[in-house]
């Protein structure tokens, strides 16, 4: 299964969120496409995103969750309060968290081992900067987080990394595909070396990502996109579901 993750970050209010479900859902009941979608909303607009997708294949998503349940975290959001919502999937560990929350590699650890032992896809990102590429670090940064990722992980089958270069997010330019192919490759290899029996086909790309390169980018190795900017508007995600169209009435 290829996946195409929205990630709307904070950038639509509730009913903003809403109306972009509604306009997805429509769409996909005229038009079925071969991907699993899933939307992830900012935390209060989940409830109202549920309400719409509800008895289609589209998935609810978050944009992160707490390392805990049930535990004294002012502000934090919990796998237990999630699944409660209807979430199937979290994204943790993105580059906007690690560089304006401080989320730090065993941080992101734990809230993967945590939502994965909750039975959560947990979707891990990883992705150098641009001081770590320029200095020729992509792989030893990359290796470092997925490490920390999957370092005690449970339920394998349920975990995703996605790779986002830092610099390719929201820039308008996407690594070189052959680029991705690379680190996606060698990010499948150590999934296989650390977590055992992880399924092979598991490594998202993420930065920059529209209609233009969605097709590209979600071929082998990589098994989907994690999109943000391009999958904000409807037209821009029907632009991107439309790549994916398996009639020709779209
Ligand atoms: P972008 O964001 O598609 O706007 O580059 C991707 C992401 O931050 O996940």
């Amino acid at each position: 299964m290829k996946y195409l993750i929205a990630n709307w970050k904070m950038k639509l209010t509730i009913a903003e969120s809403a109306a972009l479900a509604e306009e997805v859902r429509d769409y996909l009941a005229r038009v079925p496409v071969s991907l699993k979608i899933i939307l992830c909303p900012s935390f209060p607009a989940l409830p109202a995103v549920r309400e719409v997708i509800q008895g289609t294949a589209l998935e609810l998503g978050a944009q992160d969750v707490a390392h805990l349940d049930r535990a004294s975290l002012t502000g934090a959001v919990s796998s237990l309060q999630l699944q409660e919502l209807g979430v199937t999937t979290v994204l943790v560990g993105h580059s906007e968290r690690r560089a304006h929350f401080g989320e730090t590699n065993d941080r992101v650890g734990e809230k993967a081992r945590y939502a994965l032992a909750q039975g959560l896809r947990t979707v891990v990102c990883v992705g150098e900067s641009t001081a770590e590429r320029t200095a020729g670090m992509t792989d030893t940064i990359v290796a470092q987080q997925v490490h920390a990722a999957i370092e005690g992980a449970t339920h394998p089958e349920n975990l995703i990394i996605a790779y986002e270069p830092v610099w390719a997010i929201g820039t308008g330019t996407p690594v070189a595909l052959t680029d991705a192919h690379a680190t996606a490759r060698s990010i499948v290899q150590l999934l296989g070396d650390g977590v055992s029996h992880h399924p092979a086909a598991s490594v998202l790309y993420g930065g920059s990502v529209d209609h233009r390169t969605i097709g590209d980018f979600t071929g082998a190795p990589l098994c989907g996109t994690l999109v943000g900017n391009a999958s904000q508007t409807a037209q821009g995600l029907i632009a991107l579901l439309r790549v994916f169209s398996t009639s020709s009435s779209s």
